[in-house]
């Protein structure tokens, strides 16, 4: 008991405990912090080569995505009625793939410290979301290789067979798509390929993400996230079947075509090309079901799943984005016209060479599978 002057008693404190306010103010700076990773990861994708450094690049970014959004709707529950957060102070920097090593171990330290000093009763929805942070950051740092940056857009894993086509059939429809082995080794060639499609949405989650804010950098890294795991459903399908990467193509033709053109475009081709074969994709499986090939048909169904989301981002953050230029939402159609015009204007570009070139690796490869192309 403490006596105050006028001779009333009172009860002491219990707990040392970090003020509401002051806590949502620790939480917003590690959401700012977190936003760093996230848009450095997704800006550098496409400038390293490795696809296994591509690919720790867009989990990272969905996974301090994750961070951050826990982080965000927490500070508006402290706050409450208010939901807003603080100015971000100053811009913590990525320059480097060295700062954002830093960045990553400067956050781990500073969660394992807000965990050491939270109070369980108090503050109990907090420590959920920081020790989930927690334990990625940990994850991040021992696995965020010293990526190297290359000045070459997109960079592409040079141990792949480089070809921007990474099929015949885009250059010359008369070549069959193929059927059983072929199929299957196409499918598979099809989803490294998607290659671009990680390239696309890194660069539109570091470009749009200042004019569309937090909730469009969010989705953007999850679609980068999930892009990459298709990519990776592919290296690994063919790995697993024998092929040395120098034997497969790796291409980028629809990154390629954006060439210089505003984001804009990026994000048009990843709403639409990337997903307008979704309804092919439950048919595929079937097939692989047909074939015994267990593997193949998980692949894309979890694909397909993955794409219905896509559809509706590209559909949602194209029209949102219009509209953020003052142009008509409903104008939409208008981009999509002009990515197919890129697409044929890069595939105009083409030449016989490039074609003999990936048909002969095409030919080689399902030959190499045990199945002839060519009767
Ligand atoms: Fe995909
Ligand atoms: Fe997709």
């Amino acid at each position: 008991m403490r006596d105050d002057p006028e001779g009333v008693s009172y009860l002491p404190p219990t707990r040392a405990l970090r003020i509401r306010f002051d806590t949502a103010q620790a939480l917003t700076r590690l959401f700012y912090r977190e936003q760093s990773v996230v848009l450095a990861c997704g800006g550098w994708t496409p400038r390293v080569a490795p696809l296994d450094h591509k690919a720790e690049l867009a989990r990272t970014a969905w996974e301090s995505a994750l961070a951050a959004d826990g982080l965000r709707e927490r500070v508006f529950e402290l706050r409450y009625p208010s939901r807003f957060l603080d100015e971000q102070a100053e811009e913590p920097a990525a320059a480097s793939p060295d700062d954002l090593r830093t960045l990553v171990a400067g956050l781990r330290d500073d969660y394992a410290g807000y965990l050491e000093a939270a109070d369980e009763l108090a503050d109990g929805p907090s420590i959920r979301i920081v020790a989930a942070a927690l334990s990625d950051k940990q994850r991040q740092e021992a696995a965020l290789a010293p990526v190297e940056l290359t000045d070459e857009d997109p960079a592409r894993d040079p141990r792949y067979f480089a070809s921007s086509f990474y099929w015949p059939d885009v250059l010359d429809p008369t070549y069959p798509y193929g059927e059983g082995v072929a199929l299957q080794v196409r499918s598979a060639v099809s989803h490294l390929n998607e290659v671009w499609a990680v390239d696309t949405a890194g660069r539109i989650l570091h470009e749009l993400s200042p004019e569309l804010g937090w909730e469009f950098t969010s989705d953007a890294a999850r679609w980068l996230y999930d892009e990459s795991r298709h990519m990776l459903m592919g290296a690994e399908r063919l790995a697993r079947w024998g092929f040395e990467p120098a034997q497969i193509p790796l291409g980028g033709y629809i990154y390629e075509a954006c060439a210089g053109r505003d984001a804009l475009y990026r994000l048009g081709m990843l709403g639409y090309f990337e997903t307008k074969n979704i309804g092919r994709k439950r048919e595929r499986a079937r097939a692989f079901h047909e074939m015994g090939d267990m593997t193949s048909e998980t692949d894309m169904e979890f694909d397909w799943a993955d794409e219905t989301l896509h559809a509706e981002y590209g559909r949602r953050w194209l029209r949102r984005l219009l509209e953020a230029r003052g142009a008509d939402p409903e104008s939409w159609p208008a981009v999509l016209e002009e990515c197919e015009l890129l697409v044929q204007a890069r595939v105009a570009r083409a030449t016989s060479d490039d074609l003999e070139r990936i048909r002969t690796c095409a030919d080689d490869l399902i030959a190499a599978a045990g199945y002839p192309s060519r009767p």
